[in-house]
């Protein structure tokens, strides 16, 4: 096999293999993905959007940062009135969640944005440019690395951030669990099985995750490493995650004998990892229950798991399109559409799910989480 996309960065990637005597895959998506100036969140490359590889809700319509800013503003009159708060996205991408997320808050909760303080933790400086652009009318502090980040009384929240993350990719042969590693063997790229270390060993432990004979999956070991600094460094207040992804018992189903990982490139997806590198998004689905059991492990403790859609409807989606039904006119027709596309079952609106954990707040209520969807093995988070 032979590996394709940016030259550069190709060439990078191959003397590396060549230097360590191969790479693991989850050192290969970070370099696919984050190489400085040459990764595909790294480079000034459109990502995100019509013209871009993918579309996120945030990109879609601004009702989704709309609603996401009533549950904030709750929060706020609910635990934080009279007091300052921080409200830190991690992950912000363009930033164009951030900005409908302040322009809502600014427009329409002026208490809450008067005791606001906004920090945006982005870990490509591409995309800092990008958010300093748009973000401008704002009251914003930028943060390259989540390891700045100071301690926070409010709320820490991400949209697509834990499923962009490098992750280690392993199988079960035989009873025991190899991790995937890069080699290069006669001028040709190979996939090479190698025992896998403690830390995935333990990992897969604690979870008490068994993966059926045979099947490649994913391991989020930055995931784990992120929630506990995100749990560290929360006081008080809550921690919004939205992904998609499911819990343990769904994610390693023997119909998913491949894993998630996917490419993603000019609205597409495909498996091919080695090719477009450095020119195509890799993901993966997020395992909820981890985020949950190493959030624990810092305090933070559980608050509710929703999908997209109930958490959206719970705050009033259905009163902003009988509104624009109302109206009647062509764009409002046209923007039902799209808001309709946000709570799409078998679409972003089962597939994108809303985790909320909280610390130091006791038995907390919030209106996102009024309603449930059913409690099967796709929402039911594992009691740790
Ligand atoms: C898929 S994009 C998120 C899109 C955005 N949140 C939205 O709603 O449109 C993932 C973003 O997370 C950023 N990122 C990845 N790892 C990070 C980390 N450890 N700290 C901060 N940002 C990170 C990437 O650079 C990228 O901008």
């Amino acid at each position: 096999m032979k590996l394709s996309g940016k030259k550069e960065l190709i060439e990078i990637i191959l003397n590396d293999i060549k230097k360590r005597g191969g790479i693991s895959f989850k050192d290969f998506m970070d370099y696919a993905l984050y190489y400085p100036s040459l990764g595909y969140y790294t480079s000034d490359k459109e990502k995100i959007g019509g013209y871009g590889d993918f579309f996120t809700s945030s990109e879609l319509d601004p009702v989704f940062g709309q609603l996401l800013s009533k549950q904030f503003n709750e929060i706020y009159l609910n635990y934080f009135k009279g007091q300052k708060i921080k409200l830190v996205e991690i992950g912000s991408g363009k930033g164009i969640l951030a900005f409908d997320v302040l322009n809502e808050i600014k427009s329409n909760y002026p208490e809450f944005y008067e005791n606001l303080e906004f920090i945006s933790v982005e870990k490509s400086p591409f995309h800092i440019e990008n958010q300093k652009k748009i973000l401008d009318s704002f009251n914003v502090r930028w943060l390259e690395n989540i390891e700045d980040l100071e301690e926070v009384e409010g709320i820490i929240y991400s949209n697509e951030l834990f499923d962009a993350l490098p992750v280690h990719l392993i199988k079960k042969k035989n009873g025991r669990i190899y991790e995937v590693y890069l080699n290069e063997v006669d001028g040709e790229i190979i996939e090479d099985f190698r025992e896998a270390g403690e830390n995935i060993l333990n990992y897969l432990k604690e979870l008490k995750i068994d993966i059926p004979e045979g099947m490649t999956t994913e391991v989020n070991l930055i995931a784990k490493d992120l929630i506990q600094k995100i749990g560290q460094n929360l006081k008080k207040g809550f921690v919004f995650t939205v992904d998609y992804g499911y819990p343990s018992k769904e994610l390693y189903k023997p119909y998913r004998m491949k894993g998630t990982l996917l490419c993603y490139y000019k609205h597409t997806y495909n498996e091919n990892f080695y090719e477009n590198i450095g020119l195509q998004d890799i993901t993966s689905h997020v395992n909820f229950s981890a985020l949950v059991y190493y959030g624990k492990k810092v305090g933070l403790e559980f608050t509710g798991f929703t999908d997209q859609a109930h958490f959206l409807i719970n705050l009033g989606l259905g009163d902003v399109m009988i509104k624009l039904q109302e109206k009647g006119d062509s764009k409002s027709f046209e923007r039902i559409n799209r808001l309709k596309t946000l709570i799409l079952p078998k679409g972003m609106g089962e597939k994108f799910k809303v985790l909320v954990q909280h610390k130091n707040i006791t038995n907390p209520t919030l209106s996102g989480l009024k309603l449930l969807p059913p409690q099967n093995d796709r929402y039911k988070i594992e009691d740790f």
